[in-house]
């Protein structure tokens, strides 16, 4: 085993453990046993890279990340998603010791959002209640009064007053999508997903009269002229789900690609076809969730480094919109 001292020097400048791994072990068998010697649970989202996906004991959207990552009883949860998702567990659960594979693994739209700037805003609208997207920082829930997910927004906004006004941050096409679904007029922060904001409308039309049978799923964080091509819009668990329910044989996915790889497994006599981006390259890959690899989720159990560590009093203040969160999705059985 590597020094621990150059270990954790390594994650301050790479983010993860920059450490060889030795090419003949075989990393499936390795995080197994890892898993049972340190009673640790492997939690992934849908994004991730289908090796990671077939270790993980739980694999699900950022509602049932949380959900799971407060009821577990392992002592570490091994977070295989991006940074905010990690940070949501140990708010969530903090005896535990929660390690993500790469601490680099951020996200567009909660970097879209400094909660500095967002408390400014805030101010300006002193009568307007906060609900922020999950997809946030810590110190970004802390100054909001509900946390949502992509599968709770709706039942979260509707269990409000109609008159309640309401700040939604931080992703205006969720917000755009919300306000038409729920006929408020909701005040928009203008944060966005990199990855949801590059499929391309004219190449989706193509693909669909390619693919006359095809019905096209897509993510809420799209922009509303792709949204509106769409036959069902949902979290990437609502689109397995309608994926595996349809009678369609076919299917032109939009959003990020690592959910084709459940998709598939699941409904293997069906097709999966992945939306095209608006230009050449892979942009539906999200970069930031790719940042974490089977050997970064092996080296971060052997050393258990990176750990997400937090000041108590953030932690607390961050809980209160997800509890809230959590409360209201139970209530209505999600
Ligand atoms: P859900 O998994 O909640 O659908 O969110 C998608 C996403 O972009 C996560 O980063
Ligand atoms: Fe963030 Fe978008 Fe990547 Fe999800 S897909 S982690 S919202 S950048």
């Amino acid at each position: 085993m590597a020094d621990i001292n150059t270990a954790k020097q390594a994650i301050e400048t790479a983010g993860f453990l920059n450490i060889d791994v030795d090419a003949n072990i075989d990393l499936f068998a390795e995080i197994e046993r890892l898993k049972k010697e340190k009673n640790a649970i492997v939690l992934a989202h849908y994004y991730q890279e289908p090796d990671i996906q077939d270790v993980a004991d739980y694999i699900g959207d950022s509602l049932g990340l949380a959900q799971q990552a407060e009821k577990t009883n392992a002592d570490i949860i091994v977070f295989a998603g991006v940074h905010f998702m990690a940070e949501t567990a140990k708010i969530l659960n903090p005896s535990k010791k929660v390690l993500l594979p790469d601490l680099k693994a951020g996200c567009s739209l909660s970097d879209s959002a400094p909660p500095e700037l967002f408390k400014r805003f805030k101010d300006q609208h002193p009568d307007h209640l906060v609900i922020t997207y999950i997809n946030c920082s810590a110190g970004m829930k802390a100054l909001s009064d509900i946390i949502c997910t992509s599968s709770n927004a709706q039942t979260i906004i509707e269990s409000l007053p109609k008159e309640q006004k309401i700040i939604f941050a931080p992703d205006k096409n969720l917000g755009a999508y919300l306000n038409k679904k729920t006929g408020r007029n909701m005040v928009l922060w203008n944060g966005a997903c990199m990855v949801h904001e590059i499929f391309s409308v004219e190449k989706i039309t193509k693909l669909k009269i390619r693919h006359p049978q095809a019905k096209v799923i897509a993510h809420p964080e799209c922009e509303e002229p792709v949204l509106r091509l769409a036959d069902y819009i949902g979290s990437t668990t609502g689109l397995l789900k309608y994926a595996q329910k349809s009678e369609a044989k076919e299917f032109i996915v939009v959003t990020e690609t690592g959910i084709l790889h459940q998709m598939q497994k699941s409904c293997p006599d069906k097709t999966f076809i992945p939306a095209p981006p608006n230009n050449s390259c892979a942009c539906n890959d999200c970069p930031h969730m790719k940042l974490n690899t089977l050997e970064k989720l092996y080296l971060c159990m052997e050393y258990e480094l990176p750990e997400i560590m937090m000041e108590e009093s953030l932690r607390i203040a961050a809980k209160k919109p997800i509890d809230r969160m959590l409360e209201i999705s139970k209530q209505y059985g999600l």
